[in-house]
């Protein structure tokens, strides 16, 4: 409260009304931890910024932003950001607004929800009151989110609004009341005029929540999600044919996100439990025996995932990489704890799943989400013997990370060739050999099969 404490000494030398405003209110009173403080001046921004500074720590460096008529410096851990009160209007399609000075109320009308509208005064007459225009307390303990004024306009102005309602839904586990939400739906089409930027960092709070579905639901609910995630949105509904039904993908994406989520912090490991069944509308079919099939959906689903993460501007490197690699290989491990698993199986799994090894056995942990006691048990059961029988190989053959022993610049050498087809097709022939148990894992094993292999090609060693 030292800060505070200096605030009140800066805002009393101006002759000013100084109060703290938005998330750090709402945060403190919900005894969440918080960053970022708001101090609303009614009266100069800037000035108060930097009597505070000169009081304070005349070496402070605030950054003015005489344009906006914000000031902001850093203390410690925390950012402080100070703007004079202001009245907003906005136009049509920008959600920049034209700016005013103001009162408090002006203030606080301006404002996206009552709870991010509670003032606490800083001076001294009435310091620590809060300002409560429109119920924020009441409805910061209801666990409510609603607008100060009508949602049509509040969301109309700035629509990245929409997204702050569920984001903020998630992470407190509030409700977004009706009216506002309804009007989430009928305001929805607004989202366009946002930048992918500014959706996609709400999108990854809500990832980073501790039970990311409540806010994906209320986006399906509301119909922004079509908008801002179609692939997401296809996976909803259920079709069914000659009295077969097959389950919702969209809800059972829910419960494995929200599994995932109880287990791991890893954001990535988490869009790959969003994103790994992502291939399942596209394969659809029906089929008389079988009844309701999506052959290929993994291949097809990790061939969806660069498209997705360009369009989100989601990272581009390892994080995209890492998260194909689990879509593409989830049924993996389930497959196998299937069959009477052969050694050479097993190895394979080892070589191509890697460093993801653990992650993509905690996929296919969370992709059970059947609801028979019996099946779910027997699935686990399988998953742990799979396991152990993976143990046992890497404890034996330490193939973690492995690489064949011979590689493709070994090949060149020995044979005196360039880069071509020919040394590619040798190296995969070495490998298969090696990983379906017929060839040793060493070099003296690999390249006398090599020799061999080559000589039927016709290539003999220089
Ligand atoms: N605000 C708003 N509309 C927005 C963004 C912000 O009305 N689109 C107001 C709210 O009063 C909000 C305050 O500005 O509380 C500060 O915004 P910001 O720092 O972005 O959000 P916080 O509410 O502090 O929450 P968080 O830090 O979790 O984003």
């Amino acid at each position: 409260m030292d800060i505070c404490l200096r605030l009140q000494a800066a805002a009393e030398d101006l002759g000013v009304a100084a109060y703290l405003v938005g998330g750090f209110v709402r945060d403190k009173l919900l005894g969440r931890p918080c960053k970022d403080i708001d101090v609303v001046a009614v009266g100069s921004g800037i000035a108060l910024a930097t009597a505070f500074a000169k009081a304070f720590k005349p070496a402070l460096n605030v950054v003015v932003y005489e344009r906006f008529g914000t000031a902001a410096l850093k203390l410690g851990d925390f950012e402080v950001e100070f703007v004079g009160a202001r009245r907003e209007s906005y136009n049509r399609d920008s959600r920049k607004p034209v700016v005013e000075d103001g009162s408090l109320a002006d203030d606080q009308n301006r404002r996206d929800f009552t709870i991010n509208a509670l003032a606490m005064s800083l001076n001294i007459a009435n310091f620590g009151d809060i300002v409560d225009s429109f119920g924020g307390l009441q409805h910061l303990k209801e666990g409510k989110i609603i607008t100060p004024l009508d949602p049509a306009i509040t969301f109309s102005d700035d629509p990245l609004r929409m997204m702050r309602a569920v984001r903020f839904a998630t992470q407190l586990n509030f409700q977004i009341a009706p009216v506002t939400f309804a009007a989430i739906g009928e305001q929805r089409e607004r989202i366009r005029i946002i930048s992918q930027e500014r959706i996609t960092t709400e999108l990854q709070k809500i990832m980073a929540a501790a039970k990311p579905s409540i806010g994906l639901t209320l986006l399906y609910k509301s119909g922004l999600l079509r908008l801002i995630f179609p692939e997401l949105q296809a996976m909803g509904g259920v079709e069914e044919k000659n009295g077969q039904r097959h389950k919702d993908n969209f809800y059972h994406t829910m419960q494995v996100l929200d599994k995932m989520a109880e287990r791991s912090d890893n954001i990535w490991l988490r869009w790959a439990a969003l994103l790994h069944d992502i291939g399942k509308p596209t394969t659809k079919r029906f089929e008389l025996q079988a009844g309701w099939t999506f052959h290929g959906h993994e291949a097809v689903g990790a061939r969806m995932v660069p498209r997705i993460f360009q369009r989100l501007k989601l990272p581009l490197g390892g994080e995209l990489k890492y998260v194909q690699k689990l879509v593409e290989m989830h049924a993996r491990p389930v497959a196998l704890s299937k069959e009477n698993i052969t050694d050479s199986a097993l190895r394979r799994l080892l070589v191509e799943s890697g460093e993801e090894l653990e992650d993509l056995l905690l996929l296919c942990e969370t992709d059970s989400t059947t609801q028979y006691e019996e099946k779910r048990l027997r699935y686990a059961q399988n998953l742990r013997d799979l396991k152990e029988k993976i143990e046992t190989v890497e404890a034996k053959d330490s193939l973690r990370n492995w690489q064949p022993p011979i590689s493709g610049d070994d090949i060149m050498a020995i044979f005196g060739i360039s880069p071509s087809k020919t040394v590619g097709d040798l190296k995969t022939a070495i490998r298969e050999a090696i990983l379906d148990g017929e060839v040793g894992n060493d070099y003296e094993a690999a390249k006398a099969y090599l020799l061999v292999e080559a000589a039927k090609l016709g290539l003999l060693p220089k």
